[in-house]
């Protein structure tokens, strides 16, 4: 679909699929190229103040329309994730104008800032700060691998980091928020569906596990004198794969040794889970599970651990009437829902919102060979176009 053809060459990781992260120079490209799209179409584009880029069709106001994803990347993310949504909404805005519909009421495209939380670990950045989900101070002090804050690269930026956090001015202008992504998985495609609407969201967390012991020589250290905190991090990816049972997901995609040479006994690990399940308690359950067992690992071999929330969201399930008035909409599409994370999931504790997928023959995200058919782009584009002129008539 054009657009995301424009942004081919953006952010490629050179391990494949892309590497674009919030707060930037890959995110300031991006932030250039939607502004300039939004301007050619005669679109304001204004940016609020945690970051997160608005564009208005006719003038900003409460209680509007607003539709939208994010740019940013997981480290080798897929073309799709996000930049779809974007891509769909400004072709939606193309479409009804063509049709020579004129909202009634205000129409805006957002695009929100790290969703992923690829580069500072803390997922849906930009709506968590709009909604105070996410404390300023907490999230200013947020680090990224090679250790610049958020106050730092939101300032290199161009923004100013005091005035991240709770922004009820842009919050309570929004009167609907439906967002457009790619599937994450096989739904549609098992359905024989080019589009669908979600029903919800698993609840899921972040957590990090770090695991201290005694950086030594690898061939002077005999196997009985180490505290190897590898070994405490190994056990605990072996205990989440078998904690997470029963439709419950645990996932350690991310584990970093310090001081990491091949024949270096660590002296810390850090490990990060992702953990999810239907509802809170089930959620809770299993990092408590695996929370036992790391422990357990670290004293074994004589290491310690200590664990710290990094986010954590409730699950979602979508405004029932919404859902329903977009299936009626759409011709009786079918629903169905996620087991990804999304900021339509954090706007939902505030407007009714809604999320249309888009079929994904491979299933597959997260990855480069996240995929989804031309054809089933535009109609995805259609389908948002329908839903935008029903709302905002
Ligand atoms: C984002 O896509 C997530 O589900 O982590
Ligand atoms: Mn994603
Ligand atoms: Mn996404």
């Amino acid at each position: 679909m054009t657009g995301l053809a424009d942004l081919a060459g953006v952010g490629v990781d050179r391990r494949g699929g892309f590497a674009r992260h919030g707060f930037s120079g890959v995110d300031l490209e991006l932030r250039r190229w939607f502004a300039e799209e939004a301007e050619r179409r005669g679109l304001d584009v204004e940016t609020d103040r945690n970051g997160n880029t608005w564009a208005w069709w006719g003038p900003p106001g409460e209680s509007a329309v607003v539709t939208g994803s994010h740019l940013d990347s997981v480290p080798g993310g897929g073309a799709f994730d996000g930049p779809l949504g974007v891509v769909a909404a400004l072709r939606a805005i193309d479409l009804l104008r063509g049709r020579g519909f004129t909202p009634g009421r205000p129409l805006a495209v957002v695009v929100f800032v790290e969703e992923e939380g690829g580069r500072f670990g803390s997922a849906c950045l930009g709506s968590r700060l709009l909604t105070g989900a996410l404390d300023a101070d907490a999230a200013r002090r947020l680090t990224d691998p090679g250790g610049v804050s958020l106050a730092e690269a939101v300032r290199t930026s161009g923004f100013d980091p005091a005035r991240l956090g709770r922004d009820g001015g842009a919050l309570r202008r929004i009167g609907v928020f439906v967002e457009l992504h790619v599937e994450q998985g096989r739904g549609l495609v098992d359905l024989g569906a080019p589009v669908g609407v979600a029903s919800s969201i698993l609840a899921h967390g972040r957590w990090r596990f770090r695991f201290t012991g005694e950086g030594n020589h690898a061939g002077a250290t005999m196997m009985g004198d180490r505290r190897d905190p590898m070994v405490a991090a190994a056990a605990t990816v072996l205990a989440a794969r078998r904690a997470a049972v029963d439709d419950t997901r645990a996932t350690v995609g991310r584990l970093v040794p310090t001081p990491g040479g091949t024949n270096v006994i660590p002296s810390s690990v850090d490990l990060w889970l992702d953990a999810r399940a239907h509802d809170t308690p089930r959620t809770r359950d299993l990092v408590a599970t695996i929370t036992e067992a790391a422990c357990r690992a670290a004293a074994d071999e004589g290491c310690a651990v200590g664990i710290t929330e990094e986010s954590y969201g409730d699950p979602v399930t979508f405004d029932v009437g919404l859902r329903d008035r977009l299936v009626d909409t759409l011709g009786g599409v079918p629903v169905l829902p996620t087991g990804a994370g999304h900021d339509a999931g954090v706007l939902a504790a505030h407007a009714p919102t809604a999320m249309l997928f888009v079929r994904n023959p491979t299933g597959v995200s997260h990855a480069p060979e996240e995929f989804a058919e031309e054809a089933d782009c535009a109609e995805g584009a259609r389908a948002l176009a329908d839903v935008l002129a029903e709302l905002a008539q």
